[in-house]
């Protein structure tokens, strides 16, 4: 099983709308997702529509009890998709957690319960865009870390300062056996601009220099109307643009681009008009 978070310590990135896309993707390939919702703002868990009227348990349970069980997942109206949405909005968790000393690893070890190990194939987390010890422990459950830059100066200087100290920081976790995943950052919602082009390749030119720390993917998300279009709808992005004449590829084909980077052992597997209708019937 893979698990991946989504990270940034900028906010609005767009790490829910990459997180609710990949997850749905990888959920219309046939894998079994589980998406986690680890913001204290629970965006993600209300991106989809959920199956159930009301959840009947979710992050809090996983944290406190330091374990998942099935009354802390939802099912979305989605085949293969699951949630544990995010349920405390007054924002008690960071603080709680704050307090234990287990602190950066709670999540990781309630993703070891049998529940997911069992029934899913790829767990993915979106986290809020700061810092604090949810992040941590959501940084610190993942095999892969995945973080959206915009090609906007502001938010190329905030992830070279603000992601690179803050998996600096959690280094040292590695001594303890938690092996911080290798972070992925993908060119996010990148315009046409001369100004976005040359922060871009700004931005591959610094990575590539950290010694293999960060990999920039080939796969670059543009500025697209389908994107937030998808997100009004709550449907996932690939099933929303399929085709797309123009220049700019359609949102169908980056997405499955970006999960073929991500996942290589996915390479090839498609999710066409045909199989979406048999889905959708
Ligand atoms: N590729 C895209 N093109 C255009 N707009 C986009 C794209 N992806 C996301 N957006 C829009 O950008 C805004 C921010 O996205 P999102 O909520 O996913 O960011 P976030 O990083 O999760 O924010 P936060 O830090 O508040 O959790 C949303 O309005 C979303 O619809
Ligand atoms: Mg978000």
């Amino acid at each position: 099983m893979l698990k991946i978070t989504i990270t940034s310590t900028k906010g609005g990135v767009g790490k829910t709308t990459l997180t609710a896309n990949l997850g749905a993707l990888l959920a219309d390939m046939g894998l079994r997702v589980l998406l986690v919702d680890a913001d204290v703002q629970p965006s993600l868990s209300k991106y989809f529509p959920l199956a159930a009227e009301r959840p009947t348990a979710g992050l809090t349970e996983v944290i406190v009890r330091g374990q998942v069980t099935a009354t802390c997942i939802t099912p979305t109206v989605f085949p293969n998709l699951h949630i544990v949405v995010s349920d405390d909005p007054e924002g008690h968790l960071p603080n709680w957690l704050l307090g234990r000393i287990d602190r950066g690893f709670r999540l990781r070890f309630a993703l070891h319960s049998p529940v997911v190990a069992s029934n899913y194939d790829c767990v993915l987390i979106d986290t809020q865009g700061a810092i604090g010890p949810l992040q941590d422990a959501a940084l610190m459950a993942a095999d892969m870390l995945v973080s959206p830059i915009t090609p906007e100066i502001l938010s190329a200087r905030e992830f070279k300062h603000g992601t690179m100290e803050l998996l600096e920081r959690l280094e040292p976790a590695n001594a303890l056996g938690a092996t911080l995943g290798p972070v992925k950052a993908v060119i996010y919602r990148q315009d046409r601009s001369a100004d976005a082009r040359l922060i871009a390749s700004g931005i591959r030119e610094d990575l590539t220099r950290l010694d293999g720390r960060v990999s920039v993917l080939a796969t670059v998300v543009p500025h697209a109307k389908a994107y937030k279009e998808a997100a009004t709808l709550r449907i996932p992005v690939h099933r929303h643009e399929r085709r797309r004449d123009g220049v700019m590829p359609s949102a169908s084909t980056v997405m499955h681009h970006l999960v073929w980077e991500l996942i290589p052992s996915l390479k090839g597997v498609h999710v066409d008009a045909l199989q979406l209708q048999e889905l959708l019937s």
